[in-house]
């Protein structure tokens, strides 16, 4: 799916707004003013539309399309100076598209005399969780919608302990909708004792109550006649005042870096967006992942250099010495450093169709890294309505809950609650490539830092050699009855006669074993797999011939046990028979069960198979006999010096 992404600017005088320099210059001029970003949210009919709707309208600020010319012009011109409250706003665009979300979300920026406004509006009804992680992701306020007719449901306790989740510290709570309860006081007291008693361990720092009629501007922008008994400012009022504060200025350095930029030999910047804290020329700074020192000798802008370089602002470091810096690593301060660790807990929050998984490989990616990753363990999902922990084995669609997370390589990070940046992730489907999932970092997990590979004499090489073969694992993948073992075995019994060393893995036998404790949902069968291949590959190391037939049913775990072994080293074997020859096949009676419903989660039956797309062997089995088969697979494997 094609990302669309629209910013709008809304400005007092739009006519004088067409060019881009128009553009800036207006910019140039709010600088003065705070920014607050914020986000609504609420269910379907609460009216977070018409609110933002009635909020622009009432400050007779009207909208212009500006994005193209907002993008290409500061791409042109980069970000300094009179620019950079605009890099602010195209900026957040910036970052989501580098992170592959693919959803729409659309930013307006709106200003009054008093301070300046980004609010991300989020749409959609299923998918809203994710356009709300989305919009989120950088917001101070989340204005909370409630219908006073209908109360604090469900969804207004979801969308606010995600708020939390998010980082958001301030809530306003607007009570929508008052004039259809008769502008009753009563009835806003109510909801306002509701939500918060739900709220008070959500952490807020404060929570502002505000009883509105969206549709007809009571308390958005003026302070509505019709109830004499709010005389507390009207929302407007109260977003151009709040103070949030952006402490970024005294929060540790922090520096992710986009690219390396080395336009000539005589010029190597890191350039990317100060996260948090300030850097000026001549600073000691240390490279998070190698902790290599260095000193600032230049900030780089295209517009001359800086002094000093504050949070958002996007610059070119250099540095004294010619040190390893990629693309993905943090530039840091030596005496407030981040974490490195490749395993943590974190917050989860799941907004795909297809649940949580643990045990299958993602990619995560923050700020700048990113690397494969699994969710090891599901401590708990979170109850919506009661904060209970609930247990559980994966999380669905818009689901919360917390985790630990191992990945395939440390990365560089500060926990959520400190640093909002440098603290969280996403969570990407390898396969279809679709944002599924957003984390925030709680703390590293000690339990793995402290265990080193251990360099080992007799090697793979060294095993390999004194068996005179080229270890590899044959995986055979396909339906239940539809010949693997049988080929597997058959193969196995030739190579073993012709002096290879070899070993066999089957999925029955395991099962009684090793993976006792897994059954048939989808999670037992990631984790069957995930377990499989690990063994396989210590045997692999071991020298040996590995033939593993297992149904393997998903396309994921294939992929992840082909990821572990080196090059060559897996060798996929599509063992290819139709549905209906396997039934009629039925060699344990299985799918005369299944198809009466007496097994459940039956692969071909109630439960997907997903065929392979590039198997290294694809050996259709109808009207061949096995060892027909086995000769062809034997002279593959031959050709390619296996046997
Ligand atoms: S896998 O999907 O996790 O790879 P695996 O190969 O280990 O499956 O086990 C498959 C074998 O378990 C089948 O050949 C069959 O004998 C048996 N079995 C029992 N229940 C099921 C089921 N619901 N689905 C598939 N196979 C089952």
């Amino acid at each position: 799916m094609m990302m669309q992404k629209t910013a709008t600017v809304a400005t007092a005088e739009p006519d004088t707004l067409d060019r881009p320099a128009d553009v800036r210059a207006y910019l140039a001029g709010q600088e003065n003013k705070t920014l607050l970003r914020f986000l609504t949210c609420g269910s379907v009919d609460d009216g977070k539309s018409t609110l933002i709707g009635r909020l622009l309208f009432d400050t007779k600020l009207i909208f212009e399309d500006q994005l193209a010319a907002l993008e290409s012009d500061s791409r042109k011109h980069g970000t300094t100076g009179e620019d950079v409250d605009f890099a602010l706003l195209v900026d957040g665009l910036e970052a989501e598209r580098e992170q592959g979300i693919t959803i729409d979300v659309a930013y307006r920026f709106f200003a009054t005399s008093r301070r300046k406004f980004i609010v991300a509006d989020t749409p959609g009804h299923e998918q809203y969780t994710r356009n709300m992680a989305t919009g989120a992701s950088t917001a101070d306020l989340a204005i909370v919608l409630v219908d006073a007719r209908q109360g604090v449901l469900t969804q207004t306790r979801r969308h606010s302990i995600i708020a939390s989740l998010l980082g958001i510290r301030h809530i306003v709570l607007a009570v929508n909708k008052i004039d259809l309860v008769g502008f009753d006081q009563k009835v806003f007291d109510k909801i306002v004792a509701d939500y918060g008693t739900f709220a008070a361990d959500l952490g807020f720092e404060s929570i502002k109550a505000i009883p509105m009629s969206a549709r007809y501007g009571d308390n958005v922008t003026r302070v509505s006649d019709n109830m004499s008994w709010y005389r507390d400012q009207p929302l407007l009022d109260y977003l151009e005042t709040v103070p949030v504060e952006s402490a970024g200025g005294q929060k540790p350095f922090r520096f992710p870096v986009q690219y390396v930029s080395r336009p000539n030999l005589d010029f190597r910047g890191f350039a990317g967006t100060v996260a948090s804290g300030t850097v000026s020329a001549g600073d000691d700074v240390v490279v998070a992942k190698s902790g290599k020192a260095s000193r600032v000798s230049r900030i780089v802008t295209q517009d001359g250099d800086l002094e000093r370089a504050v949070e958002g602002q996007a610059v070119t470091i250099v540095l004294e010495d010619e040190i390893e810096v990629s693309r993905g690593n943090m530039l840091v301060a030596p005496d407030a450093r981040p974490e490195v660790a490749d395993q943590f807990a974190a917050n989860l929050i799941w907004f795909d169709e297809h649940a949580l998984l643990p045990g299958r490989s993602y990619i995560l990616r923050t700020e700048t890294d990113q690397g494969n990753a699994t969710i090891t363990e599901l401590k708990y999902r979170v109850n919506v309505n009661n904060f209970a922990h609930e247990a559980a084995k994966s999380l669905e669609l818009n689901e919360v809950g917390v985790c630990n997370v191992s990945l395939q390589a440390p990365i560089a990070f500060d926990p959520f609650a400190v640093n909002r940046t440098t603290g969280s992730f996403i969570l990407i489907d390898r396969l279809t490539n679709a944002t599924v999932g957003a984390g925030m970092i709680l703390h590293p997990l000690r339990r793995a830092a402290n265990i080193h590979w251990q360099a080992l004499d007799v090697d793979k090489k060294a095993r390999a050699e004194q068996k005179h073969q080229k270890p590899a694992v044959l995986w055979f993948t396909g339906l239940s009855g539809s010949g693997k073992s049988t080929i597997a075995n058959l193969l196995e019994k030739k190579l073993h006669a012709a002096g290879r060393h070899t070993y066999a893995l089957d999925g029955d036998n395991v099962r009684h074993g090793l993976n006792r404790d897994l059954g048939f949902t989808e999670e037992d069968r990631v984790e069957n797999i995930r377990r499989v291949a690990e063994v396989s590959r210590l045997m692999v190391d071991a020298g040996l011939i590995v033939l593993v037939s297992f149904i393997s049913p998903f396309r994921a775990e294939r992929r992840m046990a082909r990821e572990l072994m080196g090059e060559g080293e897996f060798v996929e074997v599509f063992v290819d028979t139709p549905f209906e020859e396997c039934v009629k096949r039925d060699p344990k009676g299985l799918y005369a069960r299944a198809l009466k419903g007496e097994i459940k989660n039956f692969t071909g039956v109630d439960s997907p198979y997903e065929r392979p797309e590039r198997a290294d062997i694809h050996l259709p089995t109808l009207g061949r006999a096995p060892d027909d088969l086995v000769d062809e697979l034997e002279a593959w494997l031959k050709e390619r010096g296996y046997c």
